[in-house]
């Protein structure tokens, strides 16, 4: 299996996130919320992938228990859980997104999730995930709050998991090796979260 290439974070970005630490935790807390979401809405959409519905599932349930890990954090400083603007990360990352195939009945037939957009959409998960890992580990080594890296350390083989399970499901759905792909998608991502002027948000900023 391919392994997952990222840009690194900034330093700057860690010490920006470490200094709002309402703010991350907050923002933190939507990306479990949004992760299970993610989920869900990938088995109602693709019922009949027998490989994902379960794992999915799964992974649901395990992005729910995050989030109320990160609830009951916020709620032991006494920081509120509160709505926040989305910095639109995911957004820009699923506009590389090729089209759906066309599809195709009769002798040959493919499922509709065997096509580029699933293979895309399963990729950019996994560069979620990814991302997710890869900030926890570096926020875990950066911080001095033992309460903090402790989150960090609970949560980040989970992300690493997830990301191995979306980058599964996007070789399924291509039906073989997907790494050229993952590699533009990643090229992408860190340009994505490098955009200027980014408030301080778990995915973005670079
Ligand atoms: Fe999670
Ligand atoms: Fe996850």
């Amino acid at each position: 299996m391919s392994t997952i290439p990222l840009a690194p974070t900034s330093d700057t970005w860690i010490a920006a996130a470490l200094a709002d630490l309402p703010t991350l935790l907050v923002d933190h807390a939507h990306c479990e919320r949004k992760a299970a979401q993610t989920a869900l809405r990938f088995m109602a959409q693709h019922a009949d992938w027998d490989a994902l519905v379960m794992p999915l599932s799964r992974l649901a349930r395990e992005e729910l228990v995050h989030f109320e890990r990160v609830l009951r954090e916020l709620d032991h400083r006494g920081l509120p859980f509160r709505s926040l603007a989305a910095a639109n990360y995911a957004a820009g990352l699923m506009s590389a997104l090729r089209p759906a195939s066309p599809p195709r009945t009769g002798p040959g037939v493919v499922r509709s999730w065997q096509g580029d957009r699933t293979v895309d959409e399963m990729l950019c998960c996994a560069l979620i995930e990814a991302r997710s890992h890869e900030r926890f580990v570096r926020l875990a080594a950066a911080t001095d709050d033992s309460r903090l890296r402790d989150l960090y350390e609970d949560l980040l083989a989970a992300e690493a998991r997830h990301g191995s399970l979306y980058l599964e499901l996007a070789e399924e759905a291509a039906g073989g090796d997907v790494s050229e792909r993952l590699a533009a998608l990643a090229a992408h991502e860190a340009q994505v979260l490098a955009r200027p002027e980014q408030p301080v948000r778990m995915h973005a900023g670079g």
